[in-house]
């Protein structure tokens, strides 16, 4: 007696269905990881996720609201980061007359004052920086009311249109969700099981 023969409808069925679980999970594992709100305000560019974040709070509170999930103030090294983070604020309409906080303050080194960000030099963007003007307690915002330009406040300023960006380094890629990771591996089982049974 020959083994039960699987009609090839299931197989192709299941094929279909596993292929198609493990594309959507790869796709929507591009998230922000989880305990982050997954919504429009947090999205991921080259692998890291970024927050956008209204309520007026300054500078130091602003970093520590970061903190709290594990994050930072955003660091712009690259231009297309900065271009990125532009067309962000453009979609929202919740940012349309904010200066957002970004990971930059001026720190004393010797005799001369430097913009600093939290790990290393920074993007050095002249263009941007609309008040060149460096003094002692000031930080950097985007001001998405100004061409997103950079523009220096007292670090301790507190202003009803202040907001802030926050970078998680755990965007996507290697840190999918354990949750992602079982089902893209279910999916592979089954995908492989019905190749098997001819
Ligand atoms: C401070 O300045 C010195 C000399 O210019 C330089 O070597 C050093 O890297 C600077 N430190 C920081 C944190 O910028
Ligand atoms: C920043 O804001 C926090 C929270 O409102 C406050 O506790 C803190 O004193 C402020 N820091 C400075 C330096 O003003």
């Amino acid at each position: 007696m020959s083994s039960p023969k699987i009609p090839f409808d299931i197989r192709k069925y299941f094929i279909f269905i596993s292929l198609i679980v493990f594309v959507t999970e790869v796709t929507l594992g591009q998230n922000c990881r989880s305990g982050l709100p997954q919504d429009d305000t947090h999205t991921v560019y080259k692998g890291k996720c970024y927050g956008f974040n209204t309520g007026s709070k300054n500078w130091t509170a602003a970093q520590a609201t970061c903190k709290k999930q594990n994050g930072e103030l955003v660091e712009i090294y690259t231009e297309g980061l900065q271009t990125y983070l532009a067309g962000r604020l453009q979609k929202m309409r919740q940012f349309d007359k904010s200066g957002l906080w970004i990971g930059s303050h001026a720190k004393r080194n010797g005799s001369n004052l430097k913009w600093l960000w939290a790990s290393g030099p920074g993007f050095k963007y002249d263009g941007l920086l609309y008040r060149r003007h460096i003094q002692a307690g000031q930080c950097l915002m985007i001001r998405a009311d100004m061409e997103n330009k950079w523009v220096s406040r007292g670090c301790v300023e507190v202003q009803w249109w202040f907001g802030f960006i926050c970078q998680y380094s755990s965007g996507s890629g290697g840190d999918l969700s354990a949750g992602t990771r079982q089902t893209m591996l279910l999916s592979l089982v089954m995908f492989v099981t019905a190749w098997l049974l001819h």
